[in-house]
């Protein structure tokens, strides 16, 4: 088994991880100093959200030079700090590449705009319209068309994101090129992997064809998602780009490519690639986007995960990351521990969000404290989100020794770090606990998962190696219900369950869940 599927991975969103120099911002330093944490709650694996030069229009995720720190994170030798650090701790260290699109501050759409250096087709140009206008009606992810006309070139490009994030032309091979360069820069400094941004947005139709109406759109939804992107994701030619990405990771020994995509599962399992050779872990996002968090809907998403997963293919699941509302928003404190015990029981390679384990909320953020372009160019329409990234509070001392400054978003409610480390009854302590009970049991990091099963509020399922048997029963609902099956409790959201024997006849509480241990007959 590779450290990538028995491990569980940490996504830091450096901003709001912690900050050494007083500007309100997280940064490489801060990221250092928070490993220890990392060690202690048992993750394996650090995935750090873009921390290149960037103007930071979209925080980050609007790079102009691959090769470098941004000065506000810090510096190459800083970078090269963390990752010896981190391997010595023994944790491995997952960089954030965003090869759709870059800044329109790199030199690269400089040169392309300006059409110099061979790098007239970079980016996706295209004429107006006959009549004059967009040369198609695609739309942009954060509100109005994707195509920005520039008076330089006389022609318009293409931006799924902000008008600042041009995107690269995939299908011309210097691109390619230059950007399997860039992660060879990263992986020959050590990094174990990349999680690749918007990995099926990376090709758009050659034919420039229109994109068809979505007759589920209603005002309430984002203005992007009038259309149905038929033509600007997910194109069946994106693969033959991520199996080039796939090359290059596999050129250094025991490297992972994780793709993040929005997509339903019988789409996203097809970016495992022909023959294995796609991404490791195209990320499953449904536990993220459901709605309807109930035993029946969870049982059925992981029966068709499971069926729908091709050969060999390793399954992953998560519960929340920088761009969607905070799991215990979604579904409430008490039912986030049950979530919590979900993620680190299933079969595959879980992601927790910085925080996650804290149960952080979405903090409100007043209209003048706005940060996040999503919220400021479609306001009122709950895109935002500066909710789900406020500041990691490590202590209740001012600053919450996140910064000595003014933080960039507003602290939120949440219970520090250090007054969770002493409580047994955190949601940082059953974190920890399930972390540890992950790490000593491998039937729960790689045994098969069978007997998946709603039962009214009741979600059960059983993970099997050899003949080593562990239980998951955890009750969805606000009420007592029925339990299933015995055993003996070797976790629990609640207290006083731990170490007792369990058979027939027993209730979970309301918000409650178990991990039972079976003993092998004989
Ligand atoms: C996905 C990232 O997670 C998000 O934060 C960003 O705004 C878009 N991609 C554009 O890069």
């Amino acid at each position: 088994m590779e450290w990538w599927q028995t491990g569980i991975v940490y996504q830091v969103y450096p901003r709001s991880f912690r900050d050494s120099d007083g500007d309100g911002t997280g940064d490489l330093p801060g990221i250092i100093a928070g490993l220890e944490h990392l060690v202690w709650l048992g993750v394996d694996a650090v995935w750090i959200s873009p921390v290149y030069p960037s103007p930071m229009t979209d925080f980050g995720y609007d790079v102009s030079d691959y090769c470098a720190i941004d000065p506000l994170f810090g510096t190459l030798a800083d970078f090269d700090t963390l990752v010896a650090r981190a391997h010595a701790l023994g944790l491995r260290v997952i960089l954030d590449f965003v090869p759709n699109h870059t800044s329109d501050q790199h030199e690269w759409f400089i040169d392309s705009r300006n059409r110099r250096n061979g790098r007239e087709d970079w980016y996706i140009w295209r004429d107006a319209a006959p009549g004059g206008g967009p040369p198609t009606n695609w739309l942009s992810n954060f509100a109005g068309p994707a195509w920005g006309w520039d008076d330089r070139r006389g022609q318009y490009y293409y931006h799924a994101f902000l008008p600042t994030q041009p995107d690269l032309n995939w299908r011309n091979p210097a691109v390619v090129a230059a950007m399997h360069d860039a992660m060879r820069f990263w992986l020959r400094r050590g990094v174990d992997g990349f999680r690749v941004d918007v990995m099926w947005m990376m090709i758009k139709d050659d034919q420039f064809r229109d994109d068809p109406p979505n007759p589920a759109w209603h005002p309430g939804m984002s203005s992007h998602d009038r259309l149905l992107p038929v033509y600007t994701a997910d194109r069946p030619e994106v693969h033959d780009v991520v199996a080039g990405m796939r090359a290059v990771t596999d050129e250094f020994p025991a490297r992972v490519l994780i793709g993040e995509l929005y997509l339903p599962i019988d789409r996203l399992v097809t970016y495992y690639g022909l023959d294995g050779k796609g991404a490791q872990l195209p990320f499953n996002f449904q536990l993220l986007l459901l709605q309807d968090w109930s035993a029946s809907a969870i049982a059925d998403i992981i029966t068709r995960y499971e069926a729908e997963l091709p050969p060999g293919a390793w399954p992953n699941w998560v519960l929340g990351n920088h761009d969607r509302p905070r799991i215990a928003s979604r579904i409430g404190p008490a039912q986030a521990r049950v979530a919590a015990m979900l993620l680190l029981t299933l079969r595959g390679t879980p992601t927790v969000y910085m925080g996650e384990e804290l149960g952080m909320i979405d903090t409100p953020i007043p209209p003048a404290a706005v940060r996040d372009p999503a919220e400021l160019r479609e306001p009122g329409k709950a895109l935002g989100r500066d909710p789900e990234r406020t500041p990691f509070p490590w202590t209740d001392a001012p600053g919450h020794d996140f910064t000595t400054g003014t933080p960039w978003l507003p602290f939120g409610a949440d219970t520090p770090l250090s007054q969770q480390r002493e409580d047994a009854g955190s949601m940082l302590q059953l974190y920890r606990r399930l972390t540890s009970l992950r790490r000593a049991n491998p039937t729960l990091a790689t045994g098969a998962i069978t007997n998946v099963r709603a039962d009214g509020p009741v979600l059960r399922y059983e993970r099997t190696l050899g003949d080593r048997k562990s239980r998951v029963v955890l009750n969805l609902g606000v009420l007592p219900a029925a339990g299933w099956g015995g055993g003996k409790v070797a976790a629990s959201t609640h207290s006083g369950r731990v170490g007792t024997a369990l058979e027939g006849g027993w209730y979970l509480q309301p918000n409650e869940g178990v991990v039972l241990d079976i003993e092998p007959p004989g």
